[in-house]
């Protein structure tokens, strides 16, 4: 084992676009001398940004062990590793237990954050998912399946909010989840669907919540696909934030409301 191993970079790729990656990141992946990348989800672009001779190792079909083997492996000798995670590494990457192994390694570790898939949706679909006085929260949750979820955060609790309800991995559960959905929100509530934001095949709609199972089913989509589910996703207009609104006073624009000095507008 090489005396001082380098840390190992996790690193977020983004949703796809490559010019959506983090400077950062970018920097990172330029740096490389093993590349470990998720080959299903990241944008081969991306990979490519890896120096010539790097070593460049695709996981799609690799057990999590045996991507660890592999890290464990480079890292000890003290290359630079590069695990490229599609997203930010922190939403369902298996982030924790690659940071344990590699404590239990003694291996340094850095992460660097991407741009997940439901800020690239928000940006597609130009919206924002907390307008005041309609929604303030955003709910990043996931169907069941076969992963399951503790059953404090089953979808009922989830949809029980009625907040912005972004969902990942869940298409394969589309009708479950849009009847569950529907025991919550209102029945024309808007709902984006998403599949691969930000790539060159992307393909994102609004539809009425009684339309998320259909829709999907017609566009047969499965995989790279989100959803996000909020009323904030009225048509512009509808729903004018009263933070622009004349009757809306604020910090910069006289008199700040005591129990919220400074809205975010900027
Ligand atoms: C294993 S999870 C990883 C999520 C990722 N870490 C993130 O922050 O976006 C993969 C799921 O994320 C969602 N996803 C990732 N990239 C996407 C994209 N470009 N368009 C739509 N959904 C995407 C889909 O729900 C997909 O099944």
């Amino acid at each position: 084992m090489s005396s001082n191993p380098q840390p190992v970079s996790i690193v977020g790729a983004g949703p796809g676009a490559p010019d959506l990656l983090t400077l950062r990141a970018a920097r990172a992946i330029e740096q490389a001398e093993v590349l470990v990348w998720t080959d299903s989800l990241v944008n081969p672009q991306i990979a490519a940004l890896a120096p010539e001779g790097c070593e460049r190792i695709r996981t799609s079909t690799l057990t999590l062990e045996e991507v660890m083997a592999l890290v464990l492996e480079r890292a000890r000798a003290g290359k630079r590793v590069v695990r490229l995670h599609d997203g930010d590494p922190c939403l369902y990457g298996a982030l924790a237990e690659q940071i344990c192994r590699l404590a239990d390694a003694d291996i340094p570790v850095d992460v660097v954050p991407g741009i997940s898939a439901y800020q690239a949706a928000a940006s597609a679909l130009r919206s924002e998912l907390t307008i005041p006085g309609l929604v303030q929260t955003i709910v990043l949750g996931r169907a069941g399946g076969r992963t399951g979820v503790p059953e404090t955060e089953s979808l009922a609790r989830l949809a029980a909010l009625r907040a912005s309800l972004c969902l990942y991995l869940s298409a394969r559960h589309v009708e479950a989840v849009e009847a569950e959905l529907l025991q919550h929100y209102p029945a024309d509530t808007p709902v984006a669907i998403g599949y691969r934001v930000s790539w060159p095949d992307e393909w994102i709609t609004v539809v009425p919540l009684t339309e998320m199972a259909r829709i999907t089913r017609e566009r047969n989509l499965i995989r790279t696909t989100l959803y996000v589910v909020s009323p904030a996703l009225t048509p512009p207009g509808a729903a004018r934030s009263k933070l622009y609104s004349s009757s809306h006073r604020h910090l910069f624009r006289g008199g700040a409301p005591e129990d919220d000095p400074a809205p975010a507008a900027g």
